[in-house]
């Protein structure tokens, strides 16, 4: 097998992910703007390229794969990807394939993601008020997410759901979103809010939420036990005694986790990010479509990893523009 992909600062790069598309059928006020332009399709990585490239990061050592977006279930024909993606799972040299998705098209997915090998999802919902759904996503529809959820449970597929931590907006339903995870036996993690999109457009500093304050909230009801095992993300798990459930926090922002980074990312158009809080990124696209070997593309890829930065710098001590970073979350996928 070829030599595994590793950093200048040592870090072995098992974890890929790759956004599908810049599209989503929701524009959550912290990841998109609301006029959205978003790009000409001619532009996108096509599903065969979508499959050399994420085939060429597996020979090299990529272990897990999360696909990404925009909304990657609103990408046209995307179960055939899964289903190209789920070879690798067979071979073994994947182990684990999967998504992070906004849940609206589940209900329609669930069954198929099943079948082409994913065992897990991960699924953002930061309100369980309808009214407040339709605000912070400017215009989804929070039944069609819910059902989206219970379709994935029938299907067999555990259900993470991804929080972000918004002051002003969800602290009072910190215990409504734990009670409705419980019910579920599902994971919950909250996000702190990352300063990105949109510059000066929008008072994202004001909705900073820590979530050091936001445990000790939970701590008032439940009791937190630690727990050590990492899922080799950068959450940060506890088990609430009473009800037995994991709750995570991911704390870019008050406890940065750069030193033990395990990813990297590729954009729809295939450029690839070695650090989601850096504007750094370089092109695979031209080497992927310049020859129809693979070595070209590789060589691109070990290149690139050759220069992922040590961490990240969002600072939002600052007042300027540096710490922040003025691409939209939804192009990296998060
Ligand atoms: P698992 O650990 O496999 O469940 O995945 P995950 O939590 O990394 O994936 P998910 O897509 O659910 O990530 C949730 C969010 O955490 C992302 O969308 C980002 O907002 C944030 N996040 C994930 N990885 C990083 C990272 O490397 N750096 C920073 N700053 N934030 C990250
Ligand atoms: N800060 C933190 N999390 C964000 N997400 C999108 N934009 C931001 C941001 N600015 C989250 C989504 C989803 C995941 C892909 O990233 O809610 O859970
Ligand atoms: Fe769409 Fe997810 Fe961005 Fe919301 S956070 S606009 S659901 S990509």
């Amino acid at each position: 097998p070829a030599v595994p992909l590793v950093d200048p600062f040592a870090r072995a790069i098992r974890y890929l992910r790759v956004s599908v598309t810049d599209r989503c059928d929701f524009r959550c006020v912290y990841c998109m703007s609301e006029k959205m332009q978003f790009l000409p399709k001619a532009e996108l990585l096509t599903l065969e390229e979508l499959d050399r490239l994420c085939s060429a990061f597996v020979r090299l050592g990529v272990e897990k794969l999360r696909i990404t977006g925009g909304e990657p279930l609103v990408r046209r024909d995307i179960m055939t990807f899964f289903a190209a993606m789920g070879r690798h799972l067979e071979t073994g040299a994947l182990k684990e394939l999967t998504l992070t998705t906004n849940g609206s098209q589940l209900g329609r997915h669930a069954k198929d993601l099943y079948a082409a090998g994913v065992r897990r999802v991960n699924v953002s919902l930061d309100t369980l008020d309808e009214a407040k759904f339709a605000r912070v996503t400017r215009w989804g529809r929070l039944p069609q997410v819910l059902a989206g959820i219970d379709a994935a449970l029938a299907a067999g597929l555990r259900v993470k759901i991804n929080t972000v931590a918004l002051k002003g907006f969800n602290e009072d339903e910190l215990f409504a979103l734990t009670e409705f995870c419980a019910a579920r036996d599902m994971d919950l993690t909250f996000i702190e809010v990352m300063p990105m999109g949109d510059i000066g457009n929008e008072d994202r500093i004001g909705q900073y939420w820590s979530l050091q304050d936001l445990r000790a909230d939970l701590a008032r009801r439940y009791t937190l036990h630690d727990l050590p095992d990492r899922t080799g993300g950068p959450a940060r798990y506890v088990m609430l005694g009473e009800t037995r459930q994991r709750v995570g926090f991911i704390t870019p922002l008050s406890h940065n986790f750069c030193e033990s980074c395990n990813r990297v990312r590729v954009t729809c158009t295939g450029e690839i990010y070695t650090c989601l809080g850096q504007e750094g990124h370089s092109d695979l696209r031209g080497p992927l479509r310049s020859s129809e070997g693979d070595a070209t593309l590789e060589r691109a890829i070990r290149a690139a990893i050759a220069l992922k930065p040590k961490g990240h710098d969002f600072d939002y001590s600052r007042e300027d523009v540096a710490g922040r970073v003025s691409r939209h979350m939804s192009h990296t996928g998060g």
